[in-house]
């Protein structure tokens, strides 16, 4: 195999190329065939037997085909086809024999020989239009190359990113909780108190999200923004002094009054938060919680009185979860209540304390509450546990809270 004297696009090729020659009636494409063979490697066949197959099996460079109907047809045939872009078409005919322009045209061929054409001539033909599909070749490959390794580079970007957000969104929860749990350590019966509210809370808003009977907008990712920002939902109680946040006895109105402020403490220090980074949405809805978890849907709750749908729904949600895990947690003021107790106190106060479609996912979603809450309850001694329903309705106030144990004092769950 003969090294070729000439260098496309810089580089030795380190194989010759391949001419396949469908020779016409005249054999003069045979014999200038013949004269290519110590540069390239040459196929000759009859155009009578030529096939398209034949051509494409070739793996040839360059066809060259004598000027004729079934020259044109299967010079469009090739171009057209899969190996069109890598394959020159030529056609060579004496001027009497080439087809009009227009067929020339249309038969897509890369270009068009004039016979009679001397060796040399046709070799420096070839060369030229090889070293221009060469270096065709090579742009198409670099760029290949470039495109793949933009892809790659893409790729691993793209973990990075996601590996980055997901650190960025485990240190901010981690943050959150940690915060919350500071504020929480004031009071230390609650023990997994946040943990357990934040998963009812997820699975009520989970049962909202799909539907059934809550015509508002929900937004999506809704249950796992109340995952996250259910924790927060008593941290302004940092700002209530520990004589009232810790006080025994009953709370006279004027320190209920001040425990009341915890709801709005809470939700200014996490808004002044979202002033600070407008990009943290989810503070948002943390602040929104934070203030509106003591409303009640009858409208006697507090800060605002808002009745109702006007309360946030991550407050409506928070809120029921909020309670039951009171209601089934002991205090030292107060014994934990039986869960299926606890389940029908919050049914009873569908359309009073509670949005009936909460409760009424709260309720469908039974199954799933009672597993995240199973493992406490059976930790609970049985001298703090609530015997009946009975003795806890003997003892029971009209309002059921999570915040003002002392203001009641009256064994009701807080
Ligand atoms: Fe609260
Ligand atoms: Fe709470």
């Amino acid at each position: 195999m003969a090294e070729i004297p000439w260098e496309t696009d810089g580089r030795q090729p380190s194989a010759r190329f391949k001419i396949f020659v469908a020779s016409g009636p005249s054999g003069e494409l045979s014999s200038l065939a013949k004269g290519l063979e110590d540069e390239f490697e040459v196929v000759v066949q009859s155009i009578q037997e030529v096939k398209l197959n034949t051509i494409v099996q070739s793996n040839s460079d360059v066809v060259l085909l004598p000027a004729s109907e079934k020259s044109l047809a299967l010079s469009r045939q090739i171009k057209t086809g899969p190996i069109g872009p890598f394959t020159l078409v030529i056609i060579v005919g004496e001027l009497d024999t080439l087809p009009s322009p227009e067929q020339l045209w249309e038969s897509e061929a890369d270009d068009f020989i004039k016979l009679p054409v001397t060796c040399e001539c046709l070799r420096l033909k070839l060369r030229a239009q090889l070293r221009s599909q060469e270096r065709l070749r090579a742009a198409v490959e670099r760029v290949w190359t470039l495109n793949a390794e933009i892809q790659r580079i893409n790729r691993e970007l793209e973990i990075l990113a996601e590996t980055r957000f997901q650190e960025i969104i485990e240190v901010r929860d981690l943050t959150i909780f940690a915060l919350a749990k500071l504020a929480e350590s004031r009071d230390p019966e609650t023990g997994e108190h946040l943990e357990r509210m934040r998963w009812y809370s997820r699975i009520i808003a989970e049962e909202l999200s799909i539907g059934f009977t809550v015509k508002e907008d929900i937004p999506s990712r809704f249950a796992e923004e109340i995952f996250r920002c259910a924790p927060l939902h008593d941290i302004g109680k940092v700002g209530i002094p520990d004589s009232i946040l810790l006080k025994p006895g009953r709370l006279t109105p004027q320190e209920f009054e001040v425990m009341k402020q915890h709801t709005v403490i809470g939700y200014q220090a996490l808004r002044e938060a979202l002033q600070k980074n407008p990009a943290g949405s989810f503070l948002a809805r943390a602040a929104e919680i934070a203030r509106s978890h003591h409303e009640r849907f009858d409208g006697t709750g507090y800060p605002d009185g808002l009745a109702g749908k006007s309360i946030p729904l991550a407050a409506r949600v928070v809120t029921v979860a909020d309670v039951f895990d009171a209601l089934t947690s002991p205090r030292i003021y107060k014994k934990a209540i039986d869960p299926d107790v606890a389940k029908s106190i919050i049914l009873r106060e569908a359309g009073t304390q509670f949005d009936p479609d909460v409760v009424a996912a709260f309720e469908r979603r039974w199954k799933d509450i009672s597993a995240v809450g199973e493992p406490y309850w059976q930790q609970i001694p049985a001298e703090k546990l609530q015997q009946s329903f009975a003795e806890f309705r003997g003892v029971n106030a009209p309002s059921i809270t999570t915040d003002t144990a002392p203001m009641a004092q009256q064994a009701v769950p807080f």
